[in-house]
């Protein structure tokens, strides 16, 4: 599928043959630490982290009690029986926790890095204004997790290239220098070959590629309107920047790495993502992108039927699709709820369902879904806190949801 080729854009209504830029040098010492700059999203999670002692106590009193839950299969065991893999969002502090590190070792294998990987943290300014390319540099935070990962048998998705948010401005301007213009077209598909480059070469040439098996190429370029979100990198290179995003990963990464197209509130975006999808081919039709990443920040009151249409829809695309950062907060959009016993049970019937759903087309062969993430193990680190959303309580309890998601309807409050 990710085969190399030739530069032909017959067929395609976004591209421009004069866009392809050339390779710029290559960074040195990619792996070595570096001075990340802290994006005001990550400031605000860390900051919301550290105030779990206000989340609602209704939470821990009304979980499901068992904090090692007693059942014989643990998560990866029945994801593997329907041949998927079990993941969470992962921060070096979960890593730190001894409970919490426990919760990860038997019941996950995948992880997904919060925000490490994001390109807030992975390019070194200094070195990009002196070499006049851009530089990728992978910190520490990102070593460490790799390593982990490594050491305790966990693949890895990676998260994420091409995104409008988490991303510095300066690499989109002249001389990396918010001050000056934008740069030309050419210049910034230049760049983001370069990048896009950088990333899997210095992956591949520190030993960690085969920890890979899912890269998230672009992150939520889509309004649930139908049309395309603005930012910087359509500014410069115009609306193709998402077909060269996937055309440039296609070319770099190792066959082994599914390139997704990640995004949220996918149960309004589905003919978008069909039309949008079908654009992401070669001069031969064959698609550039292997999946369809849905985030799946859901609620207990959202529809299961549209969710599920959506993703029967998204299925006749004949791509993979991966939930990829699922957490489900209590009550809805408009009216979430704080916890109490009656509405963790109503959760943990909506993971119940959910998973459910998802493993009958799994089984059945009518969905391409090899992982399920969620993002976060713990209600207390998760940045949706004030809702419960997880499968783990403030003090790492299970709750009726890890039931849910087990498929344990007795303790799943039903
Ligand atoms: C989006 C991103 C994630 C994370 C969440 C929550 O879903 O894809 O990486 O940042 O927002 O902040």
């Amino acid at each position: 599928m990710k085969k190399k080729w030739s530069l032909l854009l017959i067929g395609l209504t976004v591209l421009s043959l004069s866009a392809c830029g050339s390779s710029a040098p290559e960074s040195e010492s990619v792996f070595e630490s570096t001075n990340v700059s802290e994006s005001s999203k990550e400031n605000i999670q860390s900051e919301e982290s550290n105030q779990s002692e206000e989340v609602s106590s209704a939470e821990e009193s009304s979980q499901a009690s068992s904090e090692e839950p007693e059942e014989e299969l643990s998560l990866r065991e029945l994801f593997a029986e329907h041949g998927m893999k079990i993941g969470t969002c992962l921060t070096p502090q979960m890593t730190d926790n001894f409970t919490v590190q426990n919760i990860l070792t038997s019941q996950f294998n995948s992880i997904t890095m919060e925000n490490a990987m994001k390109p807030d943290y992975i390019f070194d300014k200094k070195e990009s204004i002196a070499s006049g390319d851009l530089v990728v540099k992978f910190g520490n935070d990102v070593i460490k997790m790799l390593d982990w990962a490594r050491k305790n048998d966990m693949a890895v998705r990676g998260h994420t290239l091409v995104w409008y948010s988490q991303t510095p401005a300066w690499i989109f301007y002249e001389d990396f220098d918010t001050g000056k213009g934008l740069v030309s077209r050419d210049v910034m598909l230049a760049r983001m070959e370069s990048y896009i480059r950088q990333v899997f070469e210095s992956l591949e040439n520190n030993g960690y590629s085969d920890l890979f098996y899912a890269y998230d190429v672009v992150n939520e370029a889509w309004m649930e309107d139908g049309s395309m979100r603005e930012n910087n990198w359509s500014k410069t290179i115009g609306d193709d920047y998402l077909w060269y995003a996937f055309y440039y990963a296609d070319k770099y990464a190792p066959d082994s790495i599914d390139l997704y197209y990640n995004d949220y509130n996918e149960q309004f975006k589905g003919d978008t993502l069909v039309k949008f999808v079908k654009t992401l081919v070669d001069e031969n039709g064959e698609y550039l992108i292997d999946g369809i990443g849905l985030q799946a920040h859901l609620y207990t009151q959202d529809d299961l039927d549209l969710y599920f249409k959506t993703i029967d829809k998204l299925s006749e695309t004949g791509l993979k699709l991966q939930l990829t950062e699922l957490d489900v907060c209590l009550g809805s959009y408009q009216h979430p709820q704080i916890a109490t016993d009656d509405n963790l049970k109503v959760q943990g019937q909506f993971y119940y369902n959910l998973v459910n759903g998802l493993l009958e087309r799994v089984d059945a062969g009518t969905l391409k879904m090899d992982a399920l993430t969620l993002w976060g193990v713990s209600d207390a680190a998760s940045w949706r806190r004030e809702y419960s959303p997880l499968l783990y309580g403030i003090t790492n309890k299970a709750k009726y949801a890890y039931y849910g998601v087990m498929q344990v309807k007795e303790k799943a409050g039903f």
